[in-house]
């Protein structure tokens, strides 16, 4: 089977959806790449890196849809809204798409490809059971963006992370306050723990109390008195107004203690719970810093604008958007690894099988149809 690598068209998209290794290990069970010239370039891997571990280089993107039995890509359909129509219209029936597709923010992206008769795999549906680890690719991508969250505030905080004693006084060491102890959430604990800052996080979900603490930070308990089932397949449940009402009640003076907060909170397929707001923010120290992890689903804080540092009174508040992509070459290594594990996983002697838990759930469309449940009631 022919696997088809094109170049990412997303602006600002540096990643790659296969690196030259990934390449070899499928190489070595008789699978060839055929990879657009440059696809690599902004990661780190240049053409001749392919070419070593027997990858076929061409310059068109149209030669590459054409042969390719299998597409793998970084952002295709609802990732790359703008410019998946013209990858659709050199898609071939039979062919297999393999990438981010974020299906249900562009579900007429995804009626066209069934249309195509091309079957769909978007790989955020992979679900977050033991057995798929080594193919979840939000979990990679959300540890690089855990931790370049805290490098980002690093550097844009006037203060140092470190207690230092000089010669000169002591350099009292910088707060950090985590909301949201998930895969970003414990990355950017570890990060600012490692930079020597005096790190505290808190989640909705009570059970991550023993993790934070086993990175050295301190876990911040809120008493909210309702309390309701808060957990679901991994991921923490949409709750109501009143439950985030309360929640920024509470957490006002832990945020006005902090220099950084790094907000995390997402709740998957819904907007993000908003618990930092702009009273709140009126009352940390000039200085401080807010990165906004999950800007691009609304964010978590009131003022966060996406893709842009919002300055009030002297607190930074910055919309964080598509952070792997700012250390490419690791972001893709970890993508390509999940990637190439999901394709042995799918195709077994050359068939999919559809009763497969891990083949099921991230398929979307299979010989013309749409085979997501959620996604057919949307249409
Ligand atoms: P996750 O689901 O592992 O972690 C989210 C954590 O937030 C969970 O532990 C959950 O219990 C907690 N949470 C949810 N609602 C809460 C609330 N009301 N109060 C306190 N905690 C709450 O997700 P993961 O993989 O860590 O990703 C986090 C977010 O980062 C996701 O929304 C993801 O889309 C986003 N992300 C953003 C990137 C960027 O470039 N800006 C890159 C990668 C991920």
């Amino acid at each position: 089977m022919i696997i088809g690598i094109s170049r990412e068209t997303f602006p600002s998209e540096k990643r790659v959806a296969l690196t030259p290794e990934s390449v070899k290990s499928l190489f070595d069970k008789d699978f060839e790449v055929m990879v657009e010239s440059g696809a690599g370039k902004f990661s780190g891997f240049s053409d001749e890196m392919y070419r070593e571990n027997n990858a076929r280089i061409v310059n068109k993107r149209t030669q590459v849809f054409n042969e390719a039995d299998i597409m793998l890509q970084v952002r295709g359909a609802g990732a790359n809204p703008e410019k998946a129509d013209s990858d659709i219209k050199l898609m071939k029936g039979g062919q297999i798409l393999v990438g981010l597709l974020n299906p249900f923010a562009a579900p007429s992206l995804i009626e066209r490809i069934a249309g195509k008769r091309v079957t769909a795999f978007a790989m955020e549906l992979i679900p977050r059971i033991s057995k798929a680890q080594s193919m979840d690719v939000l979990s990679s991508m959300a540890t690089i963006a855990g931790y370049k969250s805290i490098l980002i505030a690093a550097s844009e905080l006037p203060k140092m992370f470190p207690l230092l004693m000089t010669a000169a006084g002591t350099i009292r060491p910088a707060r950090v306050f985590v909301i949201g102890a998930g895969v970003a959430g414990l990355q950017a604990i570890a990060t600012a723990k490692r930079l020597g800052a005096v790190v505290s996080a808190y989640d909705i979900r009570k059970d991550v109390k023993e993790q934070i603490e086993s990175l050295g930070a301190k876990f911040i308990e809120l008493k909210i008195e309702r309390k309701e089932k808060t957990e679901e397949k991994g991921y923490a449940r949409e709750m109501d107004a009143e439950f985030y009402e309360e929640q920024r009640k509470l957490l006002s003076k832990v945020v006005s203690e902090n220099d950084v907060v790094i907000t995390t909170a997402g709740v998957p397929g819904k907007k993000s719970p908003v618990l930092i707001d702009r009273y709140m923010i009126e009352k940390m120290k000039s200085g401080s810093v807010i990165v906004d992890v999950v800007a691009e689903s609304g964010g978590n804080c009131e003022m966060t604008e996406a893709g842009r540092i919002i300055n009030k009174d002297g607190v930074k508040i910055i919309g964080a958007l598509n952070l792997p992509s700012l250390l490419p070459f690791n972001s893709s290594k970890l993508y390509s690894k999940n990637i190439t594990n999901f394709i042995f996983h799918i195709l077994k002697n050359g068939e999919i099988d559809r009763k497969d838990e891990i083949t099921s759930s991230t398929m979307i469309t299979f010989e013309g149809e749409i085979t997501n449940s959620d996604l057919k009631k949307q249409l």
